[in-house]
C-alpha cells in the first residue's frame, strides 16, 4: 500500500515540488546518489575499485519528453564513457531507453543507443539496458535484440522477477547468449502482469536465478565475435535470494567469476565487501546526476522505514 503511494508519487510534478525543495529529503538522497557532477560519480566509483568492487555508472533521467534532451542524455553517456576510459576505471554504463528517446520516438532512441554502442564497443567497455515500468518491457527487449542482430556484443539488459513473463523472457535471452541483470523490480505494476506478493516474487525470484546459471554454465565461455559470455548478475540485497544464489551456483559448479552480484550504491555496504572478501565479483550501481527524484522515491517505497519518515515531513509541512 505505501509503496504504491510512494511510486505514484514517483510520478507526480506536485510531489516533485514539494519534495525536492526540503532539505531533509536532499540530505536522504546523498546517500543514494553519488553527486549532480560527472566528478563526484568519478570520486566514489575510484573509491569502490579501489575496494575492490567494480561498478555501473547510470545518469539519471528518465522519460524524456524532448528530443533534444534525449540526445543531451546520450552525449552525457558519450562524455562518461570517455572519462571512465581516461581514468582507467573499472566501471560500465546503465542507461534507461526511455531517457534516450523511447517514448518519443523510437527511431531516436536507436540511433541514440547504437551511438553509444559504437563508442562502448571501440573503447572495449559495456552498456546495460535497465529495464522500466512493464509499458515498456517490451519494446526494450525488442531495442536489445535489435541491438544483438546488428552484431553488437557490449550490451545487456534487465529481467524483472516479478513479472509473470519474465521466465518466457530468460529463455528467450539466453538462446541469444544475452547478459542479463536479475532484479526484483521496481514499478508499481499490477496483478494482471505482476507477482503482487512478495513471497511469490522472492519465490521466482530464486527459480530466474537458477535459470541464469544454467544458463551461464552451459554456454560457451569464450568470447566469440565480439560476443561477451553471459554472465548473470544477481542484483539484490536479499540476503537470502544471495545465499540461495551462492549455493545454487556451488551445487552445478558454477565458478565464482563466472557471475556477478549487483547492488545499489548506499544500500549494505556491508555485504558488499562481505562477499567481495569471499571471493565474488561484486557491482554497485551508482547513478548521479540533477534528475534523482524518481530514482529517490523508488528506493524510499522499497523500505517501509524511510517512507513514514517521509509522510510525517510531509504532513507537518503541508498542513
Ligand atoms: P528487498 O526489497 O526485499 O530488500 C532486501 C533488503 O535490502 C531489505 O531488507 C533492506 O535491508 C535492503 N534494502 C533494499 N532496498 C533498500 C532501500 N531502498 N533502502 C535501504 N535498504 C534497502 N529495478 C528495476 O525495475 N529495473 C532495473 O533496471 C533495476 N536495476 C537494478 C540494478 C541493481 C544493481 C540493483 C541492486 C537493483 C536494481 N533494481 C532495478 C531495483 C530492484 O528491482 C529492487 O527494487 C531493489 O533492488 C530492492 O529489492 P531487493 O532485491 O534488494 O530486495
Amino acid at each position: 500500500m505505501l509503496r504504491s503511494i510512494f511510486l505514484r508519487l514517483s510520478k507526480s510534478n506536485w510531489a516533485y515540488r514539494r519534495i525536492t525543495g526540503w532539505s531533509v529529503t536532499r540530505r536522504m538522497a546523498a546517500r543514494f546518489i553519488a553527486g549532480e557532477q560527472a566528478e563526484d560519480a568519478i570520486r566514489v566509483v575510484r573509491k569502490l575499485n579501489d575496494q575492490g568492487i567494480l561498478a555501473t555508472l547510470d545518469h539519471l533521467g528518465e522519460n524524456t519528453t524532448q528530443p533534444e534532451d534525449a540526445r543531451l542524455a546520450t552525449q552525457e553517456v558519450l562524455s562518461m564513457m570517455r572519462l571512465i576510459a581516461e581514468e582507467g576505471l573499472r566501471c560500465n554504463v546503465s542507461v534507461k531507453l526511455s531517457q534516450l528517446g523511447l517514448t518519443l520516438d523510437e527511431e531516436l532512441c536507436a540511433e541514440n543507443l547504437e551511438a553509444i554502442l559504437n563508442l562502448a564497443q571501440e573503447l572495449g567497455n559495456f552498456v546495460r539496458i535497465d529495464m522500466e515500468d512493464s509499458g515498456l518491457t517490451e519494446r526494450t527487449l525488442q531495442c536489445y535484440f535489435h541491438a544483438r542482430e546488428k552484431g553488437y556484443g557490449c550490451v545487456g539488459v534487465v529481467i524483472q522477477a516479478y513479472l509473470y513473463r519474465s521466465k518466457e523472457d530468460i529463455h528467450q535471452l539466453s538462446i541469444r547468449q544475452g547478459r542479463v541483470r536479475l532484479c526484483k523490480g521496481a514499478y508499481n505494476e499490477p496483478a494482471s502482469v505482476a507477482y503482487p506478493k512478495k513471497k511469490d516474487v522472492d519465490a521466482n525470484y530464486d527459480r530466474l536465478a537458477a535459470q541464469l546459471m544454467d544458463c551461464a554454465l552451459t554456454a560457451t565461455l569464450p568470447i566469440v565475435n565480439g560476443i561477451t559470455p553471459p554472465i548473470p548478475a544477481i542484483a539484490t540485497h536479499d540476503p537470502q535470494r544471495i545465499t540461495f544464489a551462492q549455493k545454487y551456483a556451488e551445487s552445478i559448479h558454477l565458478p565464482r567469476n563466472a557471475f556477478e552480484f549487483q547492488m545499489l550504491y548506499g544500500i549494505r555496504r556491508d555485504l558488499q565487501t562481505r562477499l567481495v572478501s569471499q571471493g565474488y565479483s561484486v557491482r554497485v550501481y551508482v547513478p548521479y546526476g540533477t534528475h534523482w527524484y524518481p530514482y529517490f522515491m523508488r528506493r524510499l517505497a522499497e523500505r517501509p522505514a524511510n517512507v513514514w519518515f517521509i509522510l510525517t515531513q510531509f504532513f507537518q509541512r503541508g498542513s
